[in-house]
């Protein structure tokens, strides 16, 4: 039996692919297990400095898998705690990059929203479908979706189940880019290299204080933003990256 995710290293960047073509990436216990802990060991290395994650061309990932919870009561639900993993994906500190074509609904799209860059082919079909299952979301779809797009938007797909297309995702400010299904992977391969060549303290703290923007207000956020950019004058990567400014040549950051 072929293994559920599948991982890769390319360069600096770890790569992730969802790997269970037959239910559409179904997002079973036993994958996001895998999931989680692929996604911590790449936070852990030091030699990756962005995170890839991708399903297939025809289906990023059609939500959480369906059979795992048909039988489930309220109680194993809440033993069981699976939302627990997705906190952890949530502290994840270096970049991930999501690569969606084809669906992303339920737990897929919300998967995606846990990313910090998603680069979506021009098949995506973004969607929180649970309301047609009996339930709603689960993984953060009500929250990160409402906050990502607007009332408006989030209330219309979580209340209808109704799916967004790439371009309706992309004008609602659900993804950043979207491109030809041809290349929807190479395009965020090389957008998550890009990121590996800047300096990873910078990336990561960069990262840090956006998610902010979503857990403070305004003036909290400007304040933990200003620390975080100070603290970066005690990396090497900042003397080096504007010495190299001002002696007109590329810099070479170490990460330190
Ligand atoms: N869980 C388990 N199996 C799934 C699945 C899921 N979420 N989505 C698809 N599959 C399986 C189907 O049962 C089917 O299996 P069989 O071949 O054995 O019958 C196979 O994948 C192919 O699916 P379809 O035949 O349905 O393919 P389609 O092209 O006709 O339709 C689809 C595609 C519209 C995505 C449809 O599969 C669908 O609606 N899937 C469910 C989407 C959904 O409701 N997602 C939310 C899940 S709940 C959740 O995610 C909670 C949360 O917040 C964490």
């Amino acid at each position: 039996m072929s293994d559920v995710i599948l991982s890769e290293v390319d360069g600096h960047v770890g790569i992730v692919r969802l790997n269970r073509p037959d239910v559409l990436n179904a997002l079973s216990l036993e994958l996001m297990k895998k999931l989680v802990a692929q996604l911590e060991a790449y936070d852990d290395d030091p030699n990756i400095y962005a995170i890839l994650l991708s399903g297939s061309e025809k289906v990023f990932a059609a939500g959480a898998d369906i059979t795992d919870m048909a039988d489930a009561s309220t109680f194993e639900m809440y033993n069981r705690n699976q939302f627990a993993r997705w906190e952890r994906i949530k502290k994840i500190s270096k970049p991930i990059v999501a690569a969606v074509s084809g669906y992303a609904l339920g737990g897929g799209c919300e998967l995606a929203m846990h990313c910090d860059i998603i680069i979506a082919s021009e098949t995506a079909k973004f969607g929180q479908p649970e309301i047609n299952i009996g339930v709603m979301p689960g993984a953060g779809g009500t929250q990160r979706l409402t906050r990502a797009v607007g009332k408006a938007v989030a209330m219309d797909v979580v209340l209808t189940g109704r799916f967004l297309s790439a371009r309706e995702a992309l004008s609602a400010g659900l993804v950043s880019r979207v491109v030809p299904k041809e290349n929807f992977y190479d395009e965020a391969l090389r957008i998550a290299q890009e990121l590996a060549k800047k300096p990873p303290l910078a990336l990561r703290l960069a990262k840090e204080s956006v998610l902010k923007a979503h857990e403070m207000s305004l003036s909290d956020g400007l304040e933990y933003e200003r620390k975080l950019f100070y603290m970066l004058f005690a990396t090497e990567d900042q003397k080096e990256g504007m010495k190299a400014f001002i002696e007109k040549r590329r810099p070479e950051f170490k990460g330190k």
